[in-house]
C-alpha cells in the first residue's frame, strides 16, 4: 500500500498522485526557497521548470520574475492538471503548463534564459541525453538549475520504496553536466545532503 503511494513520487497518478503533489508542494517549500537563493534571474526572464510537480515553483518563479514567463512541464498528466490549477490566475498571460518528457521537449533552441529543475532528476531515464536537450532549449549565455534534497547514491531510504528512482552524488551530476556541453558556474552542497548545482553552456560545444 504504502510502497505503491510512493512511487507517485516518481510519476503521480489519479486521487493518490493528487495527495502526493499536495505533500510535495508543501514539503519542499524548504529546499525549493534554498535553491532558488542562487538564481538571480531578470525580472522579464523566460524559464521553464521541468517535472513541475504540484507547480509550487512555477508560481515562486512568476513571483521572482514578475515582468516574466515562466512555463511548467511534466509527464505526469495529474501534475500538469495541478500546476495548472494552482497558476491558474497566470495561466495563458504568463505562464503556460505542458505534458511531455525531458527527453524530447516541445521548445524551439535557444529559448530559454533559465530551466530549473527540482527534485526530479532522479528519474530522468536517460540523464546524459536529457541534460543535452535541456542544454538545446538554453539561450547562449542561459543557466540550468539542479536543485535536490538527497545526494548520497548509497542512501536506499527513497531508492527502496521508489521504483526507477536513482540518486546521483553531486560529483557525479557535474560530471555528466561537463560530458553534456555544460559548464557548472554555482556548486552548494551547504553540508547537509542538499545540492544545488548551477550550469551555463560550455562554449566550446557551440
Ligand atoms: C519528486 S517530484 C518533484 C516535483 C517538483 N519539482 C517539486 O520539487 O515539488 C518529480 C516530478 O518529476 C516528474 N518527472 C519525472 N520524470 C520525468 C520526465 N522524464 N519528464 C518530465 N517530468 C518528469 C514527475 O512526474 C514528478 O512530477
Amino acid at each position: 500500500m504504502l510502497g505503491k503511494l510512493m512511487q507517485n513520487c516518481r510519476k503521480p497518478e489519479g486521487f493518490a498522485g493528487r495527495l502526493i503533489l499536495a505533500g510535495m508542494n508543501y514539503g519542499h517549500s524548504n529546499i525549493s526557497r534554498w535553491g532558488l537563493s542562487h538564481l538571480h534571474a531578470k525580472k522579464d526572464a523566460h524559464i521553464l521548470d521541468i517535472g513541475c510537480g504540484g507547480g509550487a515553483n512555477i508560481k515562486r518563479l512568476l513571483a521572482m520574475c514578475p515582468q516574466g514567463y515562466v512555463e511548467g512541464i511534466d509527464y505526469s498528466e495529474q501534475s500538469v492538471a495541478v500546476s495548472r490549477k494552482k497558476n491558474r490566475d497566470d495561466l495563458g498571460k504568463r505562464c503556460n503548463i505542458r505534458q511531455g518528457s525531458v527527453s524530447c521537449l516541445p521548445y524551439k533552441d535557444g529559448a530559454f534564459n533559465v530551466v530549473t529543475a527540482f527534485e526530479t532528476v532522479y528519474f530522468w531515464p536517460d540523464i546524459a541525453n536529457d541534460f543535452r536537450e535541456v542544454r538545446r532549449v538554453l539561450k547562449p549565455d542561459g543557466r540550468f538549475l539542479i536543485c535536490n534534497e538527497a545526494s548520497d547514491p548509497k542512501d536506499g531510504t527513497w531508492t527502496e520504496k521508489i521504483d526507477g528512482m536513482r540518486i546521483y552524488s553531486g560529483d557525479e551530476l557535474i560530471r555528466l553536466l561537463l560530458s553534456s556541453g555544460f559548464a557548472v558556474t554555482g556548486n552548494d552542497t551547504q553540508g547537509k545532503g542538499r545540492l544545488c548545482l548551477i550550469a551555463g553552456k560550455e562554449k566550446e560545444h557551440e
